[in-house]
């Protein structure tokens, strides 16, 4: 029986790669061994508890202010062992952490064939994000299946001579995960949110993380916000803090005494999609949070330059701003405000997924496996 190796380390992977890991257990032609890196710890956990994931390997890797290197070296180092150990016929690793790019190198320096879920995606900028755009190329050039999300990332890896053959449109796992936890209706723990909800005030949800923006442009978003706040005394900003110190330090401080801001510990998905269900407008630089919430119909803002997920710009429901305090005050303000440029992006669009990513996923790991044959592909309907 085939041995398969999921490895992740990061929320965000384990998110996607829950439904994946769930597909491969359920089904009898596959052995399924789990392995973690440990790259974040609370954050990852709470993914893996949700999802009722228990890792067959742990690495532990976390330091607090971890380096890029230092993720890389401990990720190859703990990595070799387990492969030594276990000699899996395949590792499936996700998108584009330092974690799945390191994991990916050391599948491959052993021989082992690499599964990559959510290739092909590029914002084109090496430096942006970064360093991600350069994970999610290294990772394309050794991987012996690339599983892109939409076509338009399929032919972003046919245009890099990527052999068709190897590439199969999957959907993104995070819209299987999404479903999931919509559908479970998981009530708030922390009860200031339980009251926002009961309350019917508005809310903006607002996530950030993203190391380019860490510094200065982190700081201006921390001052939009604060200013923000005070322009709308009748809609709640809810910031879920990213366990990263570096992010809180330049953020939390301009929203301290602000009745109206209320930041929480990293909520766990369950509670997180609740949320992202109930906001009213969505200020965010994260990668999966831009997939989720278009799905939701909830207008988003994004904090960058420029996205590698550009079906959803497309679509008219995420538009690009930047970290500018000035943008960031004006184009969430124009959202409250003004109610036919809310109706103009809050369409429900579904150009990342159907739901069934994982399924295709695992259709296309038993033919590269020998064990069966693909599915149809994702047909998402969004060209390039
Ligand atoms: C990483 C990923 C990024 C992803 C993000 C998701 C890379 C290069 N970056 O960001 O692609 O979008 O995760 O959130 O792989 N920390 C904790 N507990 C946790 C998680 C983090 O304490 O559960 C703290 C630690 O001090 C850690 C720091 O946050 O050192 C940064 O974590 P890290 O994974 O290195 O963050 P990024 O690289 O910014
Ligand atoms: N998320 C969560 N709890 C939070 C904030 C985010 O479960 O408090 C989820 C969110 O729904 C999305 C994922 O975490 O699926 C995004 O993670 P992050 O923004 O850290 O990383 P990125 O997607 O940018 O790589």
């Amino acid at each position: 029986m085939p041995k398969v190796m999921p490895i992740y380390g990061t929320r965000p992977e384990a998110i996607k790669v829950a439904p994946i890991v769930q597909a491969l257990q359920a089904d009898e032609r596959f052995e399924c061994v789990v392995t973690v890196t440990g790259q974040h710890r609370e954050m990852l956990d709470q993914v893996n508890e949700l999802f009722g994931i228990e890792p067959a390997h742990d690495l532990d890797i976390i330091q607090p202010r971890q380096t890029l290197n230092g993720v890389f070296a401990r990720t190859l180092d703990g990595l070799d062992a387990v492969l030594e150990q276990e000699r899996p016929d395949a590792v499936v690793v996700q998108g584009d952490t330092t974690t799945s790019t390191a994991a990916a190198v050391a599948a491959f320096n052993r021989g082992i064939r690499v599964v990559h879920a959510e290739a092909g995606l590029r914002s084109f900028d090496i430096l942006s994000p970064f360093p991600e755009e350069a994970n999610r190329k290294i990772t394309g050039q050794i991987a012996a299946l690339h599983l892109p999300p939409t076509r338009v990332s399929r032919d972003n890896l046919l245009r890099e001579a990527v052999r068709s053959e190897d590439v199969y449109v999957t959907g993104n796992t995070v819209i299987d995960a999404l479903m999931e936890a919509v559908a479970a209706q998981v009530p708030f723990e922390d009860e200031r949110l339980a009251e926002l909800e009961a309350s019917g005030r508005r809310v903006v949800l607002v996530t950030t993380h993203r190391r380019e923006n860490q510094g200065d442009a982190m700081r201006g978003v921390g001052r939009a916000l604060a200013r923000l706040a005070r322009a709308h005394e009748d809609v709640t900003f809810v910031l879920p803090a990213h366990r990263n110190p570096v992010v809180r330090e330049a953020v939390l401080p301009a929203l301290e005494g602000l009745g109206n801001i209320l930041v929480t510990e990293p909520l766990a998905y369950g509670e997180f999609t609740h949320l992202l269900s109930l906001s009213t407008v969505v200020l965010t630089d994260s990668g999966g949070v831009q997939e989720e919430a278009p799905s939701l119909g909830k207008p988003v803002l994004v904090m960058r330059e420029n996205t590698e997920r550009p079906e959803a710009v497309t679509a008219g429901t995420v538009r690009l701003i930047g970290t500018d305090e000035e943008r960031v005050v004006a184009e969430v303000s124009r959202l409250l405000e003004d109610e036919l440029s809310y109706r103009a992006m809050s369409t429900a669009v579904n150009p990342y997924g159907d739901g069934r990513a994982a399924e295709r996923t695992v259709s296309a790991i038993a033919q590269l496996l020998g064990v069966g044959e693909r599915l149809p592909e994702f047909e998402d309907g969004v060209s390039a």
